[in-house]
């Protein structure tokens, strides 16, 4: 099967979220929103795909795919853990009640439910669509708990004393939602206690992924309806230092959130632990267009997640750190998928790669793809962070559809799917350029 290196890329037609992220028997698996059909979103299956070293990907073919009632529409989001040596996978089974007339791989004005399912495989390769699917959470029947049809993307892991599970969900599809799940054998779930915002954090919360790092509690929500900036996606991915009790399944999230990303293209973010024990996050890169080779949607590269006094950080892996370390003069001997530009960048100066234009404008970095990215209504083609004191020392990963640019060292994050980029950098007020490959 097809091997990428960097950064993983739909296979071919379609892929949106990473799913069931773990290391397990030696390999990272990373599974996969797939739409196997054509390059759009429809009927989702689990893709598959295995690294040793986060770097190097192998893809697997199909995991997952529609076989019992409650999934016959599609297999949506969900985790994975692994217990006595055997892999688990929960994930979110929808039904539609009204099919789309006019296309089989879409329903009518959302009216579907979704139910919880896990299935266990023995060595993370071979899935029993068959009869190994078993629903652990029936589609919600108490409207003050959360949503029959929006309620989905299990994130689990282990607690002290039993197993935890987070749902997305909404409150009437006014503001939302994250329930909270126990259990002692995986099989029997008990609803715990649920937390929100309101109304100004969008109307329904995907895939909740909560954990804790040395340096404190973290919740990541990807949010819909959050930017009312009809300019941007909507849709956006952010997290919070928080605080979670686990006996009484109580958090408690702050107001200020930070970016998952700040180029406002990364979404639907899943966590697992390295081999080392590094908390560790990927996410989807949503594309606007589908590219010369067929394909579209593809995933950042993985990132270290760490909290320093309250600010949550997403620093460049460590292994594609050293997957880049050899220096080369010139981006003509940079190899096929990708190198990586390190220099500083202080207030006035910029850089340009093949069209794409990076500077430091009022303490920001502020990126420009105007000249790499189809123009469509809604395109968000420029985007900043905020604002940075000193120097920022940038890490850029370049490949042909997507820039991710580390500053200080992940204290921010910005990157940017792009098309048709060249491979060439030339900057403006930059004392040096060190280039990887
Ligand atoms: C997020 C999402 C999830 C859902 C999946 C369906 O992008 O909408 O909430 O499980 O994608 O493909």
């Amino acid at each position: 099967m097809k091997r990428q290196r960097l950064h993983l890329k739909a296979p071919d037609n379609w892929v949106n979220d990473p799913n069931g992220f773990i290391y397990y028997k030696g390999y990272y698996h990373l599974f996969y929103q797939y739409f196997p059909y054509g390059p759009r979103w429809g009927t989702m299956h689990w893709g598959h795909a295995v690294s040793r070293d986060l770097v190097n990907w192998e893809h697997k073919g199909l995991a997952l795919y529609p076989t019992v009632r409650e999934d016959q529409n599609g297999c949506f989001s969900g985790s994975a853990i692994v217990e006595d040596g055997k892999l688990y996978l929960v994930y979110t089974g929808v039904r539609y009640e009204v099919v789309n007339p006019e296309d089989p791989h879409t329903c009518l004005n959302d009216q579907f439910e979704s139910a919880q399912l896990m299935i266990v495989s023995e060595d993370g390769i071979h899935f029993d669509n068959e009869k190994g699917k078993k629903v652990i959470i029936p589609p919600l029947t108490d409207p003050e708990i959360g949503d029959r049809t929006h309620t989905r993307d299990p994130k689990i892991w282990r607690g002290s004393d039993a197993w935890y599970l987070v749902l997305g969900s909404t409150m009437e599809e006014k503001y939302g939602e994250t329930l909270f799940y126990r259990s002692t054998d995986l099989l029997n779930w008990t609803y715990v206690n649920k937390a929100w915002k309101g109304p100004e954090y969008g109307w329904m919360w995907e895939c909740p992924d909560y954990f804790e790092t040395e340096g404190g509690k973290v919740l990541l929500l990807s949010a819909m309806g959050f930017l009312k900036n009809n300019e941007k996606e909507k849709n956006q991915s952010i997290c919070f230092p928080v605080e979670f009790d686990e006996a009484s399944c109580r958090l408690q999230i702050p107001d200020a959130y930070q970016f998952l990303d700040y180029g406002l293209d990364l979404y639907a973010p899943q966590t697992t632990l390295d081999e080392e024990g590094r908390r560790v996050m990927i996410a989807w890169v949503r594309m606007p267009k589908v590219t010369e080779d067929g394909w579209i949607g593809m995933f950042c590269t993985p990132r270290v997640v760490e909290v320093k006094n309250g600010h949550i950080c997403f620093k460049m892996h460590p292994n594609i750190k050293s997957a880049y370390s050899r220096d080369i003069s010139g981006t003509e001997e940079a190899p096929e998928d990708g190198y990586m530009a390190v220099f500083d960048l202080e207030e006035g100066a910029g850089a340009d790669i093949g069209g794409f234009r990076i500077s430091r404008v009022n303490g920001r970095v502020k990126v420009d793809r105007t000249a790499v990215y189809p123009s469509f209504e809604g395109a968000h083609l420029v985007s900043e962070t905020p604002v940075i004191a000193g120097t920022a020392h940038l890490e850029v990963l370049v490949d042909q559809h997507l820039i991710e640019i580390y500053i200080n060292d992940g204290e921010y994050v910005i990157s940017n799917a792009v098309y048709g980029a060249g491979k060439q950098i030339t900057t403006e007020g930059v004392d040096m350029v060190r280039l990887y490959g």
